[in-house]
């Protein structure tokens, strides 16, 4: 794309689908929502015609793991997280046209109107293999169902699809030691038949769009990836699923099994068009398909973070290619990763800023986050949130330097001239230059946007502020005002064409204090073709009353922040020392099949050439049974005789170390590994039933 203008007049624009299975933190904020929210605004402040859409991604094993692990429904888990979500990206202002869902009708029909193009074509490769099964589970294992090392860099956290560290594209098959993640247990293999996407035969299309064609257009981390998988091979990547949630595949003989969720979320981007274009009566295809002229063609833009490169410049590519009715990708401005304080951000460890809980602490500070966010956009390389640098560059920047300057020349005027706008005679040299200067920084930011460089644009944005704080504290009007009236008069016109200047510039970054500024100046928001202009406000115009801007963030607020995290940090510490997952709900019916009565021990010995194992002679009540117990390390023979145990009577009896072990005894575990029995308080009867 060119970088100088805005070549396109049409735009779809597209930020990450985010799984409906938990809050927003800060993390997503950066990745893909404020700079897709930058680019739009500046998009509209241009008058490009422009659709920018996104959406809950309510499939795949994010959300049935989800279900699973707090002991719900995957429905009731997407509308849950649904809500809130959208609620927090209205709140940051993220000004999506919409905001709909993966489980909708819509959505599910035109993935498979999709699926079912292709298979037609006869693009996809049908092929029974051999995939990982979980026999305690009874299900195939696919994406995060399984885990392992990645065989690319070898990180132990690796998923059957993605390998999140280095962003390699795997297949469950390519795991080193593979665990179910349902049951922990190393899986087997089970032949099943799937739908596979030829990336291997799209590999040399794909070298010729991307690698040829998109060179100086991707971001050098983008094309860095995308030429390194390219480089290693595409290999073919089913696009089915053995699963119970998700989209039906729709063939007959594929009952049963669903749509991979990396074939149906992108597709969610254009089912939200569809449904954004019946809501409005709008034309969702100008900004999805070919047009007759090409000069028509909407251009597509996905925002994203750097986890989902593969997908929107390998994967989903291929398929509107080899559907052939569709525009593709004409960029995907990721970003890299943001950390916090140090550390990954990460959701199981709750080591987050959570945005819900960030809009309950600082009520009306959606600019300030956003501020502070875009200046530390990682746009390039990972980058880091610390409370501290959230403190400095609010207190520091907006309230010292952008509030202040506006609040300083809005006060002077209330105070000199009633809050009126005061004519200019005489332009003097420093007037000039002030006045040009806001028509360079105009293009400084619109450049840097268009180009995706928007920590440069903002920074820019933050030099027109630092250049009205010079040009006021120059002038001095405040000394000014006891001999040249009308001096001031003039000075304080250029500083509030600066002021004006700063709302209309603000608007992509700062949608919120832009909306105040016109409220205050008294003035309709305008569009981009007034930033730069230094005559926004006429002499004589009324100014509203000043308001502050921004206030200080205080200590306090920042330290209730850091203990929140390390309170985190300490619980999740405890609750993986001490507390096992539950497991999965039993009926009453298995329960009451458990027999295990209070016991007691008749003698003890050491079994052996063993360490952990004691030979006990139990008196259940009901007999005298020999059970084989793991408790050598913690108790000797002697001290246990007479004392009384629970012991599960009813199980099967097996063999250990040659003796038949009839039964078990219960037993607790601390969080250091130690044994202790687990028994009736007071002495009863031995076969009195414990329930
Ligand atoms: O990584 C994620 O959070 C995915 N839910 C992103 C999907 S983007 C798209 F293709 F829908
Ligand atoms: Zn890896």
């Amino acid at each position: 794309m060119d970088k100088k203008t805005l070549p396109f007049k049409r735009y779809t624009v597209t930020s990450a689908l985010p799984y409906a299975n938990g809050p927003l933190h800060i993390g997503h904020l950066a990745g893909a929502y404020i700079p897709a929210d930058i680019f739009v605004r500046f998009l509209r402040l241009n008058s490009k015609d422009v659709v920018y859409v996104c959406g809950s991604d309510e499939h795949g094993a994010a959300i049935t793991i989800k279900a699973k692990k707090e002991g719900t429904t995957p429905r009731a888990i997407i509308d849950q997280y649904h809500a809130q979500i959208k609620a927090s990206f209205e709140q940051f202002g993220i000004s999506f046209d919409i905001y709909h869902r993966t489980s909708e009708q819509i959505h599910h029909e035109l993935s498979q109107e999709f699926f079912l193009n292709l298979y037609e074509k006869g693009e996809f490769v049908e092929q029974v293999s051999e995939q990982y099964y979980d026999e305690e589970f009874h299900q195939f294992l696919a994406d995060r169902y399984i885990v392992g090392t990645c065989p690319n860099c070898k990180n132990e956290g690796a998923y059957g699809d993605q390998c999140e560290k280095c962003g390699t594209s795997l297949n469950p098959t390519d795991l080193i030691n593979p665990i179910s993640t349902l049951s922990g247990k190393p899986p087997v293999l089970r032949e099943t038949k799937h739908w596979y996407l030829p990336l291997d035969k799209y590999q040399p299309w794909l070298e010729k769009w991307l690698l040829e064609g998109k060179k100086d257009v991707l971001k050098p981390n983008v094309y860095g990836q995308c030429r390194s998988w390219l480089k290693s091979g595409l290999q073919p990547r089913s696009m089915t699923r053995d699963l119970d949630w998700g989209v039906d595949v729709p063939l007959e003989e594929a009952k049963g099994k669903k749509l991979y969720v990396w074939l149906d979320a992108p597709i969610g981007y254009i089912s939200a068009t569809k449904q954004w274009a019946l809501d409005t009566g709008g034309d969702w295809e100008k900004y999805w398909k070919q047009q007759a002229d090409p000069a028509e063609n909407a251009c597509l833009i996905h925002f994203i973070g750097k986890d989902n490169i593969v997908f929107h410049c390998i994967t989903f590519p291929s398929i509107l290619h080899a559907h052939g009715d569709y525009i593709l990708p004409e960029n995907v401005p990721a970003n890299e990763f943001l950390n916090l304080e140090g550390d990954k951000l990460s959701t199981s460890r709750n080591h987050a800023v959570w945005l819900h809980e960030y809009l309950d602490d600082f009520p009306g500070k959606q600019d300030e986050l956003r501020y502070v966010l875009t200046s530390i956009l990682p746009e390039t390389a990972d980058s880091e949130f610390t409370w501290r640098d959230f403190q400095a560059r609010v207190n520091n920047e907006l309230v010292a330097i952008f509030g202040n300057f506006v609040n300083r020349v809005l006060v002077l005027s209330h105070k000199y001239f009633d809050g009126k706008v005061m004519p200019v005679k005489n332009l003097l040299d420093e007037d000039r230059f002030a006045l040009s200067e806001l028509g360079r920084h105009a293009g400084l930011i619109a450049e840097a946007v268009r180009e995706f460089r928007f920590r440069e644009g903002l920074a820019q944005f933050m030099n027109v502020a630092r250049l009205g704080n010079k040009y006021l504290a120059d002038a001095e009007p405040w000394k000014l005002i006891k001999t040249d009236e009308e001096r001031v008069g003039a000075v304080l016109n250029v500083g509030l064409q600066i002021a004006a200047n700063l709302a209309v510039m603000a608007q992509p970054f700062l949608p919120h204090t832009a909306k105040r500024m016109f409220e205050m100046l008294n003035f309709a928001s305008r569009d981009w073709t007034s930033a730069g202009n230094g005559q926004l406000l006429e002499a004589g115009h009324q100014l509203d009353a000043p308001q502050l801007l921004f206030e200080k963030i205080t200590d306090e607020q920042v330290e209730a922040q850091l203990s929140r995290l390390s309170k985190a940090k300490e619980s999740m510490a405890n609750a993986s020392n001490q507390v096992a997952e539950a497991k999965d709900n039993i009926g009453f019916e298995d329960f009451i099949k458990v027999d295990i009565r209070a016991g007691k021990i008749l003698a003890a010995e050491k079994v052996a050439k063993t360490k952990k194992l004691l030979k006990l002679t139990i008196d259940t009540g009901v007999d005298q049974r020999t059970v084989v117990s793991g408790i050598a390390e913690f108790f000797s023979p002697e001290e246990i005789v007479g004392r009384q145990v629970s012991i599960l009577v009813n199980l099967e009896p097996r063999e250990i170390k040659g003796i038949l072990s009839q039964g078990m005894i219960l037993m607790a575990e601390d969080t250091n590994g130690r044994l202790d029995f687990v028994a009736p308080q007071s002495e009863v009867q031995p076969g009195a039933v414990i329930r």
